[in-house]
């Protein structure tokens, strides 16, 4: 039993150390029954050489067989508009079109994107950026984000639901964007922002 302020807290401290060092311990005991980590270099039997065309470009990574296309565009070939949200296919945020289809690219594998035309926000706006898709504007003129975390995919989603022709009213417009979902409950504007876009189109 410490008698004095000072004897109690060194004790304390002592008690903290021997702690912090049984918790820090643990890995160094256990490390060896770990499975690998992310880190662990992938053996060359399990990387393919993706060549795909993006916005318009030729580009070329070799990939672990098990990398998404939406990896692919933000780790391999620093293209980090694309989104991740869900990473499971429920959120939209990560939509891209390939050859012209909207795709989730969290939902395929880059080896399935070999030889495809996909086009990103990146590749939307004409003159490096100065001049934004008519999309785009329109988001800007009805106020169409509030974060803005969902809307490369929304604006992609909007450019694929303009040219396959699902415009028709502003219902027609919220069941065919409702792939894309928005946290920040931005839908009535952005519903506004393709309807006036499909117009003008
Ligand atoms: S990140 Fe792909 S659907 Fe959510
Ligand atoms: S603008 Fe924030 S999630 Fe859509």
């Amino acid at each position: 039993m410490p008698e004095t302020f000072d004897e109690a807290t060194t004790l304390k401290r002592r008690t903290f150390v021997a702690a912090s060092t049984a918790v820090a311990g643990l890995p160094l005991l256990t490390s060896d029954r770990l499975p690998a980590s992310a880190s662990t270099p992938t053996p060359a039997d399990q990387l393919s050489t993706v060549r795909l065309t993006v916005n318009g470009e030729q580009r070329t990574a070799q990939v672990d067989n098990r990398t998404s296309l939406l990896d692919l565009l933000r780790e391999h070939l620093d293209l980090p508009g694309t989104k991740k949200g869900c990473d499971q296919g429920a959120c939209g945020a990560c939509t891209v079109l390939v050859d012209d289809r909207r795709v989730n690219s969290c939902l395929i594998l880059a080896v399935m994107a070999q030889d495809a035309n996909v086009t990103t926000i990146e590749g939307l706006a004409r003159g490096r950026g100065e001049q934004l898709h008519p999309l785009q504007q329109a988001f800007i003129d009805h106020d169409g984000l509030q974060c803005g975390y969902c809307t490369p995919g929304q604006v992609m989603s909007g450019v694929a639901c303009i040219a396959e022709g699902h415009t028709g009213s502003r219902a027609e417009i919220r069941e065919w964007m409702s792939g894309n979902l928005c946290r920040c409950g931005a839908y009535t504007n952005i519903v506004s922002a393709i309807e006036q876009t499909a117009k003008e189109a």
